[in-house]
């Protein structure tokens, strides 16, 4: 029988743990944990999600603070916004929405945050850590899937995961996290993209698949084997006339005819994607706390 992978159950857990922490620190009078989230520009999907975050945040008592800025920002004045974000006290972590416009480099946005107050993670100085398995902030998708495999008690060990896109948000370091010796973990972990030849050779040998894409129906039912557990990351709006905006969600994976097959699956929407709300909050709280750097000096 197929299981489907309960995001918003999840999620809402989490969010009521954190919830209960912010409570504690209300009673003793102390400060409450500050996210803040910059927007650049008018990209619907993107404001969707910070907005998700901004609410998510009010819903367990954190303060937060959107900072919306024009596409016709310059970079320079992007990375300004940065250092008043990485020089202010009262904020804990924040995150730089992405994607950026064209003219604005990543790399060089994400390099001006100060690794203790980077709680998406995207930071060289946290995906070294991850990597070399030292305690920092974990990107929140990834972070978000293994802690659903984990309340669903999924075994990993020696299992074949295959993780199909190599972004450096999702698909890199999930195929890093889920290699390492732990729990979740030790698997043995192939990352698939868009050069890989006969994907489906791949998948059919995967015990988990973790699509995460951005293309419509990528994962098929002839591509998997029975039982195989699938965590779908994509977020791809498909035309759909009978809903009130023209649209639905879906994900990388053919859902109706793929979940006859899995013994897990997340559906989209309700899976994945309300996990990485729940773990920058986590990650948010951890910042607060201090826990990866001294505030003090930022190392
Ligand atoms: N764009 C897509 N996912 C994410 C995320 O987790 N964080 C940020 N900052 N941007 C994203």
């Amino acid at each position: 029988m197929m299981q489907l992978i309960d995001g918003l159950k999840i999620s809402r857990a989490i969010k009521a743990e954190i919830a209960e922490v912010v409570k504690e620190l209300q009673a003793q009078n102390k400060r409450v944990p500050h996210l803040a989230a910059i927007l650049v520009g008018n990209n619907i999907a993107s404001a969707t999600y910070v907005n998700g975050k901004i609410k998510s945040c009010k819903e367990v008592g954190f303060q937060s603070t959107l900072i919306q800025l024009p596409d016709t920002i310059t970079e320079h004045e992007l990375i300004s916004e940065i250092h008043l974000l990485n020089n202010n006290d009262a904020i804990d972590g924040f995150i730089v929405q992405l994607p950026l416009p064209k003219h604005i480099d990543e790399k060089d946005v994400i390099n001006n945050i100060l690794p203790s107050k980077d709680v998406d993670g995207f930071h060289p100085v946290n995906v070294g850590k991850m990597v070399l398995d030292l305690p920092g902030f974990l990107p929140a998708t990834p972070k978000g899937i293994l802690e659903l495999l984990k309340r669903y008690h999924i075994e990993t060990d020696g299992k074949n995961v295959v993780v199909v896109g190599r972004s450096n948000i999702v698909g890199m370091p999930v195929n890093i996290m889920l290699s390492k010796k732990a729990y979740p973990g030790n698997a043995t972990v192939t990352l698939c993209h868009s050069a890989t030849v006969n994907l489906k050779s791949y998948t059919l040998e995967a015990d988990i698949i973790i699509a995460a894409t951005g293309k419509i129906n990528l994962i098929t039912a002839d591509m998997v084997k029975d039982g195989v557990v699938i965590i779908d990351v994509g977020m791809n709006k498909l035309e759909d006339a009978s809903k009130k905006r023209g649209y639905r969600l879906v994900g990388d994976v053919d859902f109706e005819n793929v979940s006859k097959k899995a013994s897990y699956i997340t559906p989209v929407p309700g899976g994945v994607g309300l996990m990485t709300v729940a773990s920058l909050l986590q990650n948010t709280l951890e910042a607060y706390k201090g826990t990866y750097y001294d505030k003090l000096i930022g190392l």
